[in-house]
């Protein structure tokens, strides 16, 4: 399973990339006005410095809703950097958007995906991921991790080669989760990342192995 970082932050882009197990990042405006970048060029300069710490794929959204404004908007972040993706929201112009720039080589990432039938169809749309949002389900009493094994199933009916990119990912379980029903790729903050570290008897062990080692060489 690929791991993109969800996150505008540049530290912590630099922190994950620095681990070596980094494969993507992903955005999303409020991501963008967290860390106060506002402005068309400010947001573009941005986006090219997310590119310059990643070596993989950078999802930048578009903020148009109309075929016509998701091209123009697209068409700009895809010139930005090779590594940039475009990222489009689950709505009827964007399923055009999505054939329009598969048709002409550029990446998309269709965000807000909450049914197997919006993955579906921006599947059939040429999208190279799909978002499904499973921390938002879940936050409304749905399961997320039920609609990625769904998406999941379908995809390989028909050996579609978009990726599924599990997405609004809060924690470490949902990591896991995601790798046990074969998510291609997650995205979540640096916090989920990192939980996979730990464990107390890890802990412990170290700290009995480092004592020993100390009290064996005085
Ligand atoms: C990713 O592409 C989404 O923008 C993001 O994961 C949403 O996460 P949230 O539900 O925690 O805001």
């Amino acid at each position: 399973m690929k791991f993109f970082i969800d996150t505008a932050n540049l530290e912590q882009i630099k922190e994950a990339q620095d681990l070596g197990i980094l494969d993507g990042v992903t955005t999303n405006p409020s991501l963008m006005a967290k860390e106060g970048i506002t402005g068309q060029q400010n947001i573009l300069d941005h986006y090219v410095n997310i590119c310059e710490i990643s070596d993989g794929d950078v999802s930048a959204e578009v903020i148009s809703t109309d075929f016509e404004g998701m091209v123009r908007e697209g068409e700009i972040l895809a010139a930005l950097h090779p590594n940039i993706v475009v990222k489009i929201p689950m709505v009827k112009d964007g399923i055009k958007a999505l054939k329009y720039f598969s048709d002409k080589g550029i990446k998309t990432n269709c965000t807000l995906i909450f049914t197997a039938g919006q993955a579906l169809l921006a599947a059939k749309a040429g999208a190279t991921y799909v978002s499904p949002f499973i921390g938002r389900l879940d936050d409304i009493g749905y399961d997320g991790m039920e609609l990625i094994a769904q998406i999941r199933a379908i995809f390989d009916n028909y050996m579609f080669e978009t990726e599924i990119l599990a997405a609004s990912v809060r924690n470490t379980m949902h990591v896991i989760r995601c790798a046990e029903v074969g998510s291609d790729v997650m995205t979540g903050p640096l916090s989920s990342i990192l939980g996979l570290l730990k464990h107390p008897l890890t802990e412990s062990g170290l700290a009995q192995f480092l004592a020993d080692h100390a009290k064996g060489n005085k």
